[in-house]
């Protein structure tokens, strides 16, 4: 079996790799959150420490997952969004090249300036928020020093249940609380991408040689209205609670990073490599409420 390091694997994308990949593959599953059993620690800021780890796993991939991914967090605390997703990101590049290891990394669709309605592959990013211009230097470094890597620019990410920090398990966690009336944005637009899919796609790739830097989101398209509408369709709770639609600036005390207008994202290299096994956003929502938040209301 083909062995996988995956740095930064404690979170809601990471769980979603651990339990595909560990079927098949040998995975060391690092993060600086020990929040599982099967996770050992590793910091990407620590060069020599990665270094070290590679050299005695000897692993055939190293998927670098780790990120400072809370937006507000990033806008307060931006020298430690670089160290971590820029920085952390240049050490793993530098040792997966050094070792001749395929890097696969996680970006976002956050790196766009979301003045275009729809971005494919080969639109020109230009992050607004120091989030994405971190992830987009992570990005720049990779694609300008190795040539064996994958680049999967991710949407508006929904999975891992408990370790759920965005848009679905917000909303999930209002409705817990007993909140009658919810507020959702019609302003902002995505791609939601569930993290189940996005596993089995990156699999799918990795067996390819086709390196490069690939969209990879759910089919369709929606404002977080729309997912929220859709969220409680699933839960059978559309008479029972009230949507509410508003504008971002309803949100703009807590949410105060900056956002595009629009983060929708194409697939469109997948579709023309015929790689692409994204489904559509509304049976992945579906089926990820059915499997982790039925019965948790
Ligand atoms: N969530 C989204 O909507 C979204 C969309 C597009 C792309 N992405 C990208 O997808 C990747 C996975 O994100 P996710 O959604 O799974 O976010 P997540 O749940 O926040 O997971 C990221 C993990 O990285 C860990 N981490 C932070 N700093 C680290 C460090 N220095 N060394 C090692 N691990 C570290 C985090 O630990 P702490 O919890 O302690 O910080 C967390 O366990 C990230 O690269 C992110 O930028 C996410």
């Amino acid at each position: 079996m083909k062995k996988i390091l995956i740095l930064g694997c404690g979170g809601m994308l990471g769980k979603a790799f651990y339990e595909h990949f560990s079927k098949k593959y040998i995975v060391e599953a690092t993060d600086i959150d020990l929040n599982e059993k099967w996770l050992k620690y590793l910091d990407v800021r620590d060069y020599k420490e990665i270094r070290k780890k590679v050299m005695d796993f000897v692993p055939d991939f190293v998927f670098h997952l780790a990120a400072l991914t809370d937006l507000e967090f990033c806008e307060n605390n931006i020298e430690e969004a670089y160290r971590t997703n820029t920085v952390g990101t240049e050490n793993a590049a530098m040792i997966a090249k050094e070792f001749n290891i395929p890097l696969v990394y996680i970006s976002t669709a956050g790196i766009y300036d979301g003045k275009k309605d729809l971005y494919d592959d080969y639109d020109v990013p230009n992050p607004i928020s120091h989030y994405g211009r971190s992830k987009y230097m992570g990005e720049i470094y990779i694609r300008r020093h190795l040539t064996k890597y994958f680049v999967f620019r991710a949407g508006w990410m929904m999975g891992g249940g408990k370790k759920d920090k965005k848009f679905v398990s917000k909303i999930i966690k209002q409705l817990q609380k007993g909140k009658k009336e919810i507020y959702a944005v019609t302003d902002l637009y995505g791609t939601p991408t569930y993290t189940n899919d996005f596993a089995k796609n990156v699999d799918h790739l990795i067996k390819t040689n086709y390196y490069g830097v690939y969209n990879m989101v759910c089919g369709g398209n929606a404002s977080r209205y729309d997912v929220a509408k859709e969220i409680l369709k699933n839960l059978n709770l559309s008479k029972k609670i009230k949507l509410t639609p508003v504008k971002s600036d309803f949100f703009s005390k807590d949410y105060f990073a900056p956002r595009p207008d629009s983060e929708r994202l194409v697939n469109l290299k997948l579709r023309l490599r015929k790689l692409n096994k994204m489904r559509g956003w509304k049976a992945c929502l579906k089926e990820y409420i059915n499997k982790d938040w039925h019965e948790k209301l």
